[in-house]
């Protein structure tokens, strides 16, 4: 892994490439070339769940060659602390109706699958053709809950990645590549 000078660092956390810009936009290239061969002739309505997911989900709608409709909803899970409680509710509803659409779920990370449980039942409960997930990244064993997932970009081991969308206490969002942090040496879990 090597260091990058990372946007928006914060004296005494560093922070490392875990997954480069490159790999990433090839990834998303591959997933959009099978959502397009898997969505040829269905009602694609993508969700984007806000806010992390929104980057991983304008670089994929871009790589579908289908008409879509995309629209967004908010679930609250971890608030400023890196633990998942189990809990999630709705902080955003959807704007658009997704009756009879084939949904696609765009989530930027599953971890315990506890926020993908509570979003999948409100979800159902609008009565959608189909529900399908995609996710960027996958922690690897750490699944509490039986939901397939049915794209994944990449599955990783138990670490607290950051950028691409994905936040720590909000911060690094805006980074270009997935990292990791560290804080005196140790890379933060
Ligand atoms: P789950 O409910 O445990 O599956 O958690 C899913 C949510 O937790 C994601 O949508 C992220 O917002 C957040 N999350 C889980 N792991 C990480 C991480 O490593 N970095 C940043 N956010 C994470
Ligand atoms: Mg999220």
């Amino acid at each position: 892994m090597q260091s990058e000078p990372a946007r928006g660092r914060i004296s005494e956390e560093e922070v490392e490439v875990y997954i480069s810009e490159e790999e990433i936009r090839k990834k998303v290239a591959e997933l959009g070339a099978m959502i397009t061969r898997d969505y040829e002739g269905k009602d694609l309505f993508v969700v984007a769940v806000l806010r992390g997911a929104i980057f991983f989900a304008v670089d994929l709608v871009r790589a579908i060659d289908l008409p879509l409709v995309l629209d967004f909803v908010q679930i609250s899970s971890y608030g400023d602390s890196t633990e998942s409680n189990g809990r999630a509710k709705i902080t955003r509803e959807l704007d658009l109706s997704i009756k009879d659409k084939d949904v696609l779920v765009v989530e930027d990370i599953v971890d315990t699958r506890h926020t993908l449980f509570n979003l999948l039942s409100f979800l159902r409960s609008k009565f959608p053709r189909s529900i399908r997930i995609c996710t960027l990244l996958n922690k690897r064993e750490r699944a509490e809950r039986e939901i397939p997932l049915d794209y994944v970009g990449f599955s990783i081991e138990n670490l607290f990645v950051i950028g691409y969308g994905l936040d720590y206490a909000q911060r690094y969002r805006n980074l270009p590549f997935v990292g990791v942090l560290r804080k005196g040496g140790e890379i933060v879990r």
